[in-house]
């Protein structure tokens, strides 16, 4: 029998897609989301990990930056795939050195545009509105030590009315999400396992 993927989703703020990705994957078999990993800890993630029941940590920009302790609990929760979700800190180079073609992310445009420093959030739907943009989308691609710049996976695209606001606009994004991350990593962890 196959190894249980364990994965860890990481992130920031809200955590909507994270709570989606644990609904997903909670009737499924091979694939477990083992935990979260949360930087920030007034994190509405971390009230959606209690809900779900999932292991839940915070880590904070020393531990992160000037230690191993997430990659000493990453390995402790036995973690074989890491997926940011709404995660606003560049990955350091030893998850990213532990987790070589493992970690996956998930931007709120169509990368290469609308990405890099700065660009989370309502920032992009502000920026994509100011500029009269007529689509958007979203971009989920593997991480490497730059924002927004590891291969991409997957994209998909909405289309933008006259009267969008940045606002509706994050809205249609997030439904786009919801509907795509779940399955994009499956995939990806799906063929990691027949190429191993
Ligand atoms: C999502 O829209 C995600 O694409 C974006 O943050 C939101 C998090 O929402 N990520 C970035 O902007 C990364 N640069 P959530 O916490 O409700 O899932």
């Amino acid at each position: 029998m196959e190894k249980e993927i364990n994965i860890a989703i990481f992130g920031s703020g809200n955590g909507s897609n994270a709570q989606r990705i644990s609904e997903y994957f909670a009737d499924k078999e091979g694939i477990k989301i083992a935990t979260f990993v949360v930087n920030k800890k007034d994190a509405y993630m971390i009230e959606r990990a209690k809900n779900l029941g999932i292991p839940c940590r915070v880590f904070g920009r020393n531990d992160f930056y000037n230690t191993n302790n997430v990659t000493d609990y990453l390995k402790e929760m036995d973690i074989d795939f890491v997926v940011l979700a709404g995660f606003l800190w560049l990955v350091p180079e030893n998850i990213l050195q532990t987790y070589q073609r493992r970690i996956v992310n998930i931007h709120p445009a169509l990368l290469p545009l609308y990405g890099g420093k700065g660009m989370y959030g309502m920032n992009v739907h502000q920026a994509v509105i100011d500029n009269k943009e007529q689509e958007s989308g979203i971009t989920i691609h593997f991480v490497d030590e730059k924002y927004d710049e590891g291969t991409t996976i997957f994209q998909a695209k909405c289309n933008i009315a006259p009267d969008d606001t940045a606002e509706t606009l994050a809205q249609k994004i997030h439904l786009l999400e919801y509907e795509h991350f779940p399955v994009v990593i499956e995939q990806v962890v799906g063929n990691l396992q027949h190429n191993n």
